[in-house]
């Protein structure tokens, strides 16, 4: 374990950040009411059930039951130890903090391994950017990078290197650092020879992309060739560290500028993104040359609602941009596809055109999604013919049922109308019989709810839960709030214990806390408490609305209602005894039961 940080300075530092602004580097809030709402950063989800409250400095997820303070926001997003999670923060409010002890209590999601290899990853990127930059070696690779047009500063941002044309120079460097060539091996840096099992280096001879996941960690490379080789790109395989399905390429740079302007631009190449971001474009991630997947969409969403694809403008790029919009959509996007003359891609673009034109034609001007709808199914047609024509049309009537605006149905319907001399009132018709198609296709089953897209945290009915929960709950916040109240309802209690086994302990653990000599502040609790399902019960206790007063009136109804669950399970057992003393034709038995059951009865 590493060294505990004194509970003063954890308590300086809880107070020195504002937790909306550390959670909003992650999720996108918005505020309504005293807290703010998002898309929950733990789990994948498309309407906000994700609060943050800053009056009570914690946050919690109805929809996942993630919940915490500052500090458990931190650990379990980024996967740190509390005394990681605690310098972070430290060093965000300018207050200093020194552990002696190595950090030793790594994050938990890390598997055996993966610390070591990111290290190795980072060395090699390091050694790769150096050949590239500095070295007679690198020479070739950089008179490419800079003959495409790749700038010296845009090397230096985006890390490119060269991997020298050697079999051994990444197993040599490497276990001189005291690497395994196991670790090396299984970190997808090198390949084991099945004849001898020797090693050699995967990239040779390339120009090299490094692959850096959303802390900053490389975790992978990308190679592209300089001549004409196989494959063009040759990237590393997937490892425990890499997996191409949730990795968006510059992600980690580009979202301070996603964020900031509300938008992310969606690239098919690396290539594309550098020279877009040497065009001012600095909010472009790319896939790592797969198509887009739901991981990716989630990521996103998270950080933002608004996505401009920017695929090729060739036949393959289309396709895919054709697909990404359809996801992204679906999942709520506002989409803009920006095109390109035929056949070009960014890089080219702003190769032959320039970054001025490209940011403020191409990315500035890019086509909404229905826009380029009609263009996607215009491609490969002859609108002269009559065929093609109809085809055209019904495609497009299509899109344009699926539309929920009424203005932009109106807006779309009339260019068609407009730009084939068809009536207004036969496209509207026919538009109306598709959507009643539609309609009956997708009704949803009897009983089943239809999605919905508001908070969760509003549109949610209210769970039914029974009265002795919210009563403890009530309780609970109470206690937290003042240990006078604490102490009174131990004394109205009368030595019974409240229903929820969590409830119990966790009230346990707040005497305890309060025994130690410490204040009462929710907030602290949280942090004393060392159980995560505890912390999450307590997040979500807090989060609910609490007039801050309470009268003994209320504190008695409450400790009633704890209490009358109980004798009401008394009663059951009770009803149960009795009824097998009458079968039992134990019939006085059976009435001195009975005559419990009443003043039991009576006491509720
Ligand atoms: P340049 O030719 O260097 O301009 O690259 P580009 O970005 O224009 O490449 P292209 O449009 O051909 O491909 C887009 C993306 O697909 C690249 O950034 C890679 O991620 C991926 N890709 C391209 N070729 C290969 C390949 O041969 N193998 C793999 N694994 N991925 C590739
Ligand atoms: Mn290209």
């Amino acid at each position: 374990m590493a060294e505990r940080i004194a509970e003063e300075k954890v308590n300086e530092i809880r107070q020195a950040v504002e937790i909306v602004d550390v959670i909003g580097d992650f999720v996108q809030l918005k505020k309504q009411g005293r807290n703010y709402f998002g898309l929950c950063p733990f789990h994948g989800e498309n309407s906000p059930s994700f609060s943050v409250s800053p009056d009570k400095q914690i946050y919690h997820c109805f929809g996942c039951g993630a919940g915490g303070n500052v500090f458990s926001f931190l650990m379990e997003m980024e996967g740190l130890s509390f005394q990681e999670a605690a310098l972070k923060l430290a060093e965000r409010a300018n207050i200093e903090l020194q552990l002696d002890g190595p950090l030793t209590n790594k994050g938990p999601q890390l598997p055996e391994g993966s610390k070591q290899m990111i290290e190795a990853h980072d060395l090699l990127r390091k050694f790769y950017h150096h050949l590239l930059v500095n070295t007679k070696e690198g020479q070739d690779a950089l008179e490419y990078l800079l003959n495409r047009g790749f700038t010296l500063e845009s090397i230096e941002r985006f890390q490119i290197g060269y991997a020298l044309p050697s079999w051994d120079f990444v197993s040599k460097l490497l276990e001189k650092r005291g690497f395994s060539l196991a670790l090396i091996e299984k970190a997808g840096l090198v390949i084991q020879r099945e004849k001898d099992g020797t090693y050699f280096d995967r990239f040779r001879d390339r120009i090299m992309f490094p692959i850096v996941d959303h802390q900053g960690n490389t975790i992978a490379f990308s190679g592209r060739t300089l001549g004409g080789e196989e494959p063009k790109y040759l990237n590393s395989p997937e490892t425990q560290i890499f997996n191409k399905s949730k990795v968006l390429y510059n992600f980690h740079l580009a979202r301070p500028s996603i964020r900031k302007q509300q938008q992310a631009v969606l690239f098919e190449g690396f290539a594309d993104v550098i020279s877009a971001n040497r065009a001012g474009v600095e909010n472009g991630v790319a896939t790592m040359g797969t198509s887009l997947t739901e991981e990716h969409i989630s990521l996103l969403k998270r950080n933002v609602q608004a996505v401009t694809i920017c695929y090729d403008s060739d036949k393959a790029g289309i396709e895919a941009a054709y697909r990404a919009s359809n996801m992204l959509s679906k999942a709520g996007f506002t989409v803009k596809v920006a095109l390109m003359p035929d056949g070009m891609d960014p890089d080219d673009f702003i190769k032959v055109h320039g970054e001025e034109k490209f940011k403020n034609d191409i990315i500035g001007s890019s086509a909404t999604l229905m826009a380029f709808k009609l263009i996607y199914y215009r491609r490969g047609k002859n609108l002269q013919h009559e065929g093609d024509r109809l085809q055209y049309i019904e495609e497009v009537l299509k899109e344009i049922s699926a539309l929920d605006k009424a203005v932009e149905k109106d807006l779309y319907l009339r260019q068609v109308a407009n730009e084939f001399s068809l009536s207004l009132e036969a496209l509207v018709q026919q538009q109306n019989q598709l959507v009643q198609a539609r309609n009956q296709k997708t009704q949803t089953p009897k009983g089943q709810a239809q999605p919905e897209n508001k908070p969760v945290a509003f549109s949610r009915k209210a769970e039914l839960k029974p009265a002795y929960h919210t009563a403890e709950r009530r309780l609970i916040s109470h206690m937290m709030r003042s240990a006078d109240i604490a102490y009174k309802v131990q004394d109205m209690l009368q030595g019974n214990t409240l229903n929820i086994d969590e409830h119990q302990a966790i009230i346990t653990y707040l005497f305890a806390y309060y025994e130690k000599g410490h204040d009462p502040d929710p907030s602290a609790f949280l942090n004393y408490l060392q159980d995560n399902k505890l912390k999450r019960v307590v997040a979500d206790i807090e989060m609910m609305p609490l007039n801050e007063e309470i009268s003994d009136q209320e504190l008695s109804d409450y400790i009633k209602q704890v209490l009358n669950y109980q004798k009401m399970l008394k009663i059951k057992e009770k009803l149960a005894e009795q009824k097998q003393a009458e079968r039992q034709s134990d019939f006085l038995r059976a009435a001195s039961i009975a005559a419990e059951i009443i003043s039991l009865r009576k006491t509720l």
